[in-house]
C-alpha cells in the first residue's frame, strides 16, 4: 500500500510519525473514514464538513484545505487501485519537542496528517444477508462523542466483550437508553416507524445516518428521532446500524432476544438497497 504522511506518498513500511506526536501520546486527534464504491468516494463533503467541525471543537488547525484533502483522497485511490473499501484519515495535534499536557503553539508544532486505504467488500458484505448479533453494555465514554476523536479504547473493549459473548458488536446504554454502537449509529423499527436517537453531544452525528434518514423520508417512511431502551429494541420488529463501513446493517439479536424473525427485516433491506443505489 501507498500511504500519505504529512505531504508525502510513501510505501506503508516507510511511513514515519514522531514518538512525541500527541495522537500517539494523548489520543489528541480526530479522524474520518470515507467509503469508496466503484473507485468513487461516498459523501466526501459530509465527512469533510464533520472533520472541520471536529477540528474546530478541539481548537486544532487543519493542515491542508478541503480541496487539497479531496485531491489526496483521489490520489490514494488511484495509486492503490482501490475500487471498494475505505479511506482512513487522521489529524493529530502534531509532535511538540516534549510531552506536555498544554497544547503546543500551532505555529511551532503543525498538526500531523495521515491517510491510508483499506480494501473491503462493502456492497456484498456477508453480514448484510445474515444480520449481526449485539450485546448491550454500559456507555462509559466521555461526554463529547459528537467529536470524532481517536480515543477508541472503550469502543474496542466493547467489541471484545461482544466477541467474548459470541456476538458481533455492542450497543452502549446510558441512563437506560441506547446511545449508539461501538462504531455505528443504532436504529429500531416498530410498526413501520424508524426510531433512532436524536442528535446531541451523546452520539456521533453519522454521515450515513444523515443520508439514510433523508432517503427514508424521501421514500415516505416515517422517522422518529428519540432515544429507546434495550427492552423496547428487543420488542421491535427490526433493528439495524449504519456507518460508512457497513452502510445499513441489520441486527437480528440483542442480548438474549431474537429481533423479528431472526433474519434481516424488510425496511433495513430496502434502506440498504436505496443507500447503495444512491451512492453508486
Ligand atoms: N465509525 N458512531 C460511532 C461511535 C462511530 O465510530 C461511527 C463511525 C458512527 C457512524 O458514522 P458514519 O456514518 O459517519 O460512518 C457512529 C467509523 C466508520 C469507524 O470508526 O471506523
Amino acid at each position: 500500500r501507498t500511504v500519505y504522511v504529512n505531504g508525502e506518498y510513501v510505501p506503508e513500511n516507510e511511513a514515519k510519525i514522531s514518538v512525541f506526536d500527541r495522537g500517539f501520546l494523548m489520543a489528541d486527534g480526530v479522524y474520518e473514514v470515507t467509503s469508496v464504491l466503484e473507485g468513487k468516494l461516498v459523501d466526501f463533503d459530509g465527512h469533510a464538513k464533520r472533520l472541520e467541525r471536529s477540528l474546530k471543537e478541539l481548537d486544532m488547525a487543519a493542515p491542508v484545505t478541503t480541496d487539497e484533502l479531496l485531491a489526496i483522497h483521489r490520489e490514494l485511490i488511484a495509486r492503490n487501485d482501490l475500487t471498494e473499501g475505505g479511506i482512513y484519515l487522521q489529524i493529530t495535534r502534531g509532535a511538540p519537542a516534549d510531552r506536555d499536557f498544554a497544547f503546543p503553539d500551532p505555529a511551532e508544532t503543525p498538526s500531523s496528517l495521515v491517510l491510508f486505504t483499506q480494501q473491503k467488500n462493502l456492497a456484498n458484505a456477508p453480514a448484510a444477508n445474515t444480520g449481526i448479533k449485539v450485546i448491550s453494555i454500559e456507555d462509559i465514554r466521555w461526554g463529547r462523542r459528537d467529536i470524532k476523536t481517536v480515543q477508541l479504547l472503550y469502543p474496542s473493549m466493547g467489541k471484545m466483550m461482544a466477541k467474548k459473548a459470541g456476538a458481533d458488536d455492542a450497543w452502549m446504554v446510558e441512563d437506560g437508553q441506547v446511545t449508539e454502537g461501538t462504531s455505528n449509529n443504532a436504529y429500531i423499527v416498530k410498526g413501520g416507524k424508524i426510531i433512532t436517537r436524536q442528535l446531541s453531544n451523546d452520539i456521533l452525528h453519522g454521515i450515513t445516518r444523515a443520508a439514510v434518514l433523508r432517503l427514508a423520508k424521501e421514500a415516505q417512511m416515517e422517522v422518529e428521532e428519540r432515544g429507546f431502551t434495550i427492552e423496547e429494541a428487543q420488542d421491535a420488529d427490526e433493528a439495524f446500524v449504519t456507518s460508512a463501513t457497513t452502510f445499513v446493517q441489520p441486527v437480528v439479536q440483542i442480548d438474549d432476544a431474537t429481533i423479528g424473525t431472526g433474519t434481516p427485516g424488510p425496511i433495513a433491506k430496502r434502506l440498504r438497497e436505496i443507500y447503495i443505489d444512491e451512492s453508486l
